[in-house]
Parts: structure tokens; sequence; C-alpha cells
């Protein structure tokens, strides 16, 4: 069933049902449903940061479902020399099937959206990482179910701001432990409890990773941060995912990535059998896929 999103932009776009549902097809086509369902459909790709795991999963992802995908760097159009971007917008919507972009300002990508007359999915901004999520949600489906407790433990800003609100809408039990001057913003906790989770953001790693049965966390200089990085770290002292804040439980570790290993995760976690972040980064472009056919499936691409 299509989604009655135009666009997706942050993990709530969708309804708890459609999430679902996504979640489903997205197994399905990792199972072996891969016939092509997008053909002749062109995804451009908007990059103002780097990337490893959205720019590779969509563009192999485009591939497999019959589509193309075009990247554009921030040294590939005119919005890097003074075009706005809602001109930009504008004039891709008249000639590609979808636009994803990896954006600063979350602000931005709501530009994007109002002008141009096609979907736009969000490849991360500095709010938000909706497909993250989606990938999230379905390796915790594999390997853990949903009746999951899951102990975010670090930095309070896009993959994790979707991933609670995600968790949430999947009913999965969420906890938060950041610090306090890089915590989420309270609307994340308001959206979180529209889907019946309460969530109190604590300040004390030990006390979320009890019990739980997966550990998450991701870096604490994100892109674009690199000059806050000495202040940042020194923040963060007591936050690494090691093995003495993993003692005692048989938590499994999620990581977006990519890795600072020694600083918010240590390298035997991450290549102890704990680590879920390689099914992670594998479960992002079957997500994207079945977000990407139900997303286009209202025009005439991806009908089958
Ligand atoms: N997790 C993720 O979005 O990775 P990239 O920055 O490599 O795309
Ligand atoms: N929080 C990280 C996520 C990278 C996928 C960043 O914004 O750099």
């Amino acid at each position: 069933m299509p989604l009655a999103t135009d666009d997706f932009l942050d993990i709530d776009d969708v309804t708890p049902a459609e999430l679902d549902a996504l979640l489903d097809r997205a197994a399905a086509m990792k199972a072996g449903e891969t016939e092509p369902r997008l053909p002749d459909t062109t995804l451009g790709m908007i990059f103002e940061k780097p990337s490893t795991r959205t720019r590779i999963s969509f563009e192999t992802g485009m591939t497999r479902l019959g589509g193309h995908a075009m990247f554009l760097g921030p040294d590939d159009l005119q919005l890097g020399h003074g075009e706005p971007l809602r001109d930009t917008a504008r004039v891709l919507g008249r000639y590609v099937d979808a636009v994803m972009a990896r954006l600063f300002d979350h602000a931005d990508v709501e530009t994007l959206a109002e002008h141009a007359d096609c979907p736009v999915i969000n490849g991360l901004t500095d709010e938000a990482h909706p497909c993250q999520t989606l990938a999230d949600l379905l390796t915790i489906r594999e390997f853990v179910g949903e009746d999951a407790t899951v102990a975010w433990v670090g930095d309070g800003n896009n993959v994790g701001q979707s991933f609670v609100v995600g968790a949430a809408m999947a009913g999965i039990d969420v906890r938060v432990a950041t610090p306090a001057e890089y915590g989420m913003d309270p609307a994340v906790f308001e959206r979180a409890a529209a889907f019946g989770a309460e969530v109190e953001p604590t300040a004390d790693p030990e006390a979320v990773v009890d019990g739980a049965d997966v550990v998450y966390t991701d870096v604490w200089v994100s892109m674009g941060q690199e000059d806050e990085r000495d202040e940042k770290v020194a923040a963060f002292d007591g936050y690494q995912v090691n093995a003495d804040l993993l003692a005692g439980t048989d938590a499994k570790v999620m990581h977006c990535l990519p890795a600072h290993r020694g600083e918010e995760i240590t390298d035997d976690v991450l290549e102890s059998d704990r680590a879920l972040a390689w099914d992670q980064a594998e479960n992002r472009m079957h997500a994207q896929n079945a977000l990407l056919v139900e997303l286009l499936e209202k025009g005439d691409a991806g009908e089958s």
C-alpha cells in the first residue's frame, strides 16, 4: 500500500501501521523479492556531507530496483555556488522521480520538500536520520524482537532522536542516557509520548544499560562539529560503550557507523559477537528499497 506522506523527512512522517508494513516489505525484499520495481526511475542524491553507507545503499538499491541514482556532491551543483535551494528543488523535481538529501540544516530538507514536485527523503540532517531508524528497527526485529529494551548511550542528535521516536512507534522500550549539555530536543520525548512511550532521559549510562537487550551508540563528534572535538570528548567521559559498561549483560550493541573506536565504542566490543552494526548497515539498503517503492507507488513507477 502506498504511503500517505509525500516525503520522508523524519520517521513519524509515516504512521505506526505504515512503519510496520514498511518493515514487513523490507524483510520480504531482503528475503529475495528482488524483481525490478522502479524501472526508468531516477533518484537524485544531494550530499552536503560525506557518506559511505547512505550513498552506496541508495545507489546500489536503485540499481537493484531497476532504476538509477545520481550522486550530486557539494561541488556538483550550482547550489554550492549561490543558486538558492528552492530553485534547485524546483528544477530537480522536473527531472528526477525522487530526491534523497543529506544536509546540515533540517530546515533545508523541509525547503527542498516544499519546492520539489517529487518525494524527498531525508538522508541525514543535524536533527534526524530516519532511514537509519528504518534499518535499525529491521535489525532489532531480526535479532531481538520488538519486545526489546534498547538503551541509547551517547550523543542526543540526529540518529538518536529519530531512533527514540521510531522505537516508540514500534512498541520498543527505549531508555536514554546523554550528558545534559548534549541531550535530545525535548520535543523528541513529546513525539515519543504521542505513541505511548514515556522516556525519561538520564545522565547515567550504567542505569540505562542494566537489563537492556541492546545498547546503541553513535559518534561523539558528528559531521560538522569537528571544531567542538575537545569539549565534546571531555563531556562524554563515562559514556564509552566498553567491556566495563556491558559487564554482567548479554546485550547486543548497535552503532549506525562510522565508528570512532576508542571514543564512543571500543574496538573489542565492535569486533565482538555483540555487534549488530554490520547488519544495520546492510539493512539500510533493504529498508530504503521498501521505502522507495512505497513512496513511488503513488505514480506509475513501482507498480508491479
Ligand atoms: N550511518 C550512516 O548514515 O553512514 P554514512 O554516513 O556512511 O552514510
Ligand atoms: N551523528 C553522526 C551520524 C553519522 C551517520 C553524524 O551526524 O555525523
